[in-house]
């Protein structure tokens, strides 16, 4: 095995933490890189003005290849007053560093993949015929487009004039808005282009005829969103039917979805959607296969690709002595990493650790005992961080 350069960005609160302990069950694992560590998140907020230094950008289009743990970001006024004195009067204003990589380097394809592990105390049940009770299998990935649509940033309060004359040219703007005052008026643009959708639908597709699911869905509103989610439908009809046709298209709407999610979630594989209709849906059925302590996530781009749990930094956990977190999700993410660059033995040796430590059910940490997150949560019997690292390095 050649070594591989990974760029490790820890950042802040419990991404620090999970992503030692992933790093541990990597080289547990025998996977041979050198991790170089980028500086990134609200530290450097405080001290240099920006949570995304230049440095950490290059090391990224360098080494191409990221392990991402979590930041923290604030409202604008507590981001300001954190900010050290002697930049206060700079004009700086912070904005996420997760969100300015996946712009800057074009990460456009998100994919989520909900899996259940067998013996998850978490996993969602429902009832079936006779009072019995059922646990689905979920195996759903949802695939996201991660860098346009209402997370574009193309929005205004109070906006400018020729915008605001721009859309009075809608009659739809004129007959519903146009009675109310400019200062009155908030507006967040929905963009879909041609090239990103073209490419989300597409990595989709791929991914279902590579794993052998048998339909795609796109989630999406098309009926009331004529133009963006309309555009997607149209356009995942064209690409199954000229590239794809062993493999079904499915059309649901998304507040459908999260209705249908609970009732058979069972009968859906890849799922794609555009920006926030995929951030909701996926957080949906992480929720199923257990939630925040799971759910991994891959932001994919044509060069660079940054690999992450879905989580934050829940930063009062941050505090603890002995950190009680679920490393799980940053570990599988790291899992995604591997299958990204053709290390898939050691990804899959990885995967098959954590789920014999989840059938195994004796190392659980307190999210899978339903326990609230607290300090004493190890007295009480739940694993700590590093014990379920522990746990799963000790099954590799
Ligand atoms: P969060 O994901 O950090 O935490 C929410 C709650 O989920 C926690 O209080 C905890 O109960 C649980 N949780 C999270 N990760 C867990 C794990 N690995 N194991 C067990 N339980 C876990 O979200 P929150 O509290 O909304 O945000 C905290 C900070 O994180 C904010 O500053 C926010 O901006 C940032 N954030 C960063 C993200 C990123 O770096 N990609 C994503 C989401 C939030
Ligand atoms: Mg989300």
């Amino acid at each position: 095995m050649t070594k591989r350069t990974i760029v490790s960005l820890p950042g802040d609160g419990i991404g620090r933490v999970v992503l030692e302990e992933t790093i541990r069950v990597l080289n547990a694992a025998g996977f041979e890189a050198e991790y170089i560590e980028a500086d990134i998140g609200w530290e450097y907020w405080k001290k240099e003005g920006n949570p995304l230094p230049d440095r950490t950008i290059k090391l990224l289009e360098k080494h191409k290849i990221g392990l991402f743990g979590a930041i923290t970001s604030k409202p604008k006024d507590a981001a300001f007053d954190e900010l050290s004195e002697d930049l206060k009067d700079k004009g700086l204003v912070y904005s996420s560093p997760i969100v300015g990589l996946r712009q800057h380097f074009n990460l456009d394809v998100c994919i989520r993949p909900c899996e259940t592990y067998t013996g998850n105390p978490l996993n969602f049940i429902r009832r079936g015929a006779e009072e019995s009770i059922e646990e689905p299998k979920v195996d759903v990935v949802i695939f996201r487009q991660n860098t346009e649509g209402l997370y574009g940033g193309v929005e205004w309060s109070d906006p400018p004039n020729d915008v605001y004359n721009a859309f009075l040219t809608h009659p739809k703007f004129k007959t519903n808005f146009g009675d109310t005052p400019k200062k009155e008026l908030s507006v967040s643009t929905r963009i879909f282009t041609k090239k990103a959708t073209g490419r989300i639908l597409r990595a989709a597709f791929d991914y279902a005829k590579m794993y052998g699911y048998k339909s795609v869905t796109v989630c999406e509103k098309p009926n009331v969103i004529r133009e963006t989610s309309g555009m997607m439908y149209k356009m995942a009809q064209q690409i199954q039917n000229d590239e794809y046709p062993d493999i079904e298209l499915w059309n649901t709407n998304i507040d459908a979805q999260m209705m249908w999610l609970t009732k058979n979630p069972e009968n859906y594989g890849v799922i794609v959607a555009g920006n926030m209709f995929g951030d909701i849906v996926s957080d949906g059925f992480a929720g199923l296969i257990g939630g925040l302590g799971f759910a991994c996530s891959a932001n994919l781009g044509e060069e660079v690709s940054v690999f992450e749990p879905t989580h934050g930094s829940a930063p009062k956990y941050a505090e603890y002595e002995t950190s009680i977190v679920n490393p799980i999700a940053m570990i599988a993410s790291a899992c995604m990493m591997l299958d990204h660059i053709d290390e898939k033995e050691v990804s899959e040796k990885i995967k098959k650790a954590i789920a014999d430590v989840v059938i195994e059910g004796k190392t659980r940490t307190y999210d899978m005992m339903k326990m609230t997150g607290r300090a004493d949560v190890v007295e009480k019997g739940a694993a700590s961080t590093r014990e379920m690292a522990d746990a799963i390095i000790n099954k590799l």
